[in-house]
């Protein structure tokens, strides 16, 4: 009688998925958000600016998986173009000198030609989340024969897949200047005409980026002009220049903006809004003398609204995506693209970059997907 309890009890307990949580600890899905989404075709990103410019979104491996199961229903309905938020960074695609995880990357791929969508590669050579391996490189030569590797290999494999490459990123000081890198130490400036003209071999069709932050302000974005004026006049091909769009409420330049979509378009290449989000939150650079550390976690000083936007806050977002999107549309014909870097609030990197853990209201669909008062004052603007 005594088994017969016990067994009932785990049968019981197995059935509700406890077990299998608690125990097997096999349930790592993200958990399924259950509210209904109302999908409206006539309110959609990708169909009011169709005409215009591709409307971008960064899928996590979830969303590439389908583990998510909203979103795979929403994105494509929403997004015409994707790029990998971390998947094809060197740390996972390419983790040991000759090892290559393809399995993610293979699926996102797969899924961008599926939904008939304008795919993006991100990223080929950057001095952020690479392999152990290649920061212990010592010399030129095998430095050289990594960059070789990594970028024949990966950007064969997709060859005539993937459409456009950010080849490098992040190659700029604030001032312009070239960043300190292993890249920059072994191999000296020359490094970024050589990753361009591999990237070219290997995928004669793909376009060719340059992907920075804050290359539309002035000292920065010269220094991006006169490094992409140096490729060209040396042959490389870079057919676009994308300016990340990490930007904040509280101070967005629309004038440099302008300025750069301008000065970038006079080179000849294309202009692409590559990572868009607008934090909403205090930005712990801005407190002079305060060292960016964990002793700002949990501040509520630095995280203002942990239980929703207030409307006036709410409202300076809608303002501020509606000024940028009437700025892109004003220059539509030198714009290839404008990319939302996550799908909605509760996924946006910047719940936790540069503070872990605060609430965060960077995009346009909030953290049930529903669309903010961002999205309709965006969606207001096209024809
Ligand atoms: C970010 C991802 O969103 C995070 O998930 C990851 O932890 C760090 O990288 N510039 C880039 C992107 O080019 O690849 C970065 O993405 C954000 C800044």
């Amino acid at each position: 009688m005594k088994y017969f309890w016990l067994t009932l009890v785990i049968g019981i307990i197995s059935l509700t998925g406890i077990f299998k949580r608690l125990v097997l600890n096999l349930d790592k899905n993200p958990p399924k958000i259950t509210n209904a989404v109302h999908i409206n075709e006539d309110r959609s990103l990708k169909n009011a600016f169709k005409n215009d410019f591709y409307i971008g979104v960064a899928l996590n491996a979830a969303q590439i998986e389908g583990r998510d199961s909203i979103s795979d229903h929403f994105i494509p309905h929403q997004f015409n173009s994707i790029t990998p938020e971390n998947i094809m960074k060197c740390e996972v695609i390419h983790p040991a000198w000759s090892v290559y995880h393809f399995e993610l990357a293979d699926k996102y791929v797969a899924y961008g030609i599926k939904n008939k969508m304008f795919i993006v590669g991100h990223t080929l050579i950057w001095h952020s989340q690479l392999s152990p391996f290649v920061k212990s490189i010592k010399t030129p030569d095998s430095l050289r024969l990594f960059m070789t590797n990594h970028i024949k290999t990966v950007v064969g494999r997709y060859a005539g897949k993937v459409n456009s490459w950010d080849v490098v990123n992040e190659a700029l000081n604030e001032d312009g200047t070239l960043r300190k890198s292993i890249f920059l130490d072994e191999l000296g400036k020359d490094y970024i005409q050589l990753a361009f003209e591999l990237a070219a071999k290997s995928a004669p069709k793909a376009e060719l980026y340059y992907n920075d932050y804050n290359i539309e302000q002035p000292a920065k974005r010269a220094g991006a002009i006169a490094l992409i004026k140096k490729l060209k006049a040396r042959g490389c091909r870079v057919d676009g220049v994308g300016i990340q769009a990490h930007w904040s409420i509280n101070n967005l330049s629309l004038k440099e903006i302008e300025n750069s979509i301008i000065e970038y378009a006079a080179l000849g290449v294309k202009v692409s809004f590559t990572e868009l989000d607008l934090t909403c939150l205090p930005n712990p650079w801005d407190l002079k003398g305060s060292d960016v550390n964990q002793q700002f976690d949990n501040n509520r000083e630095m995280d203002p609204y942990p239980n929703g936007l207030p409307d006036s806050v709410q409202t300076r977002l809608a303002d501020c995506y509606a000024d940028l999107i009437k700025l892109f549309l004003k220059y539509k014909d030198k714009i290839e693209r404008v990319t939302f870097w996550g799908v909605n609030d509760g996924e946006s990197w910047l719940n936790n970059w540069p503070i872990h853990g605060r609430t965060n209201y960077p995009l346009l669909f909030d953290r049930n997907f529903n669309p903010k008062p961002a999205f309709n004052k965006v969606m207001a603007l096209a024809d």
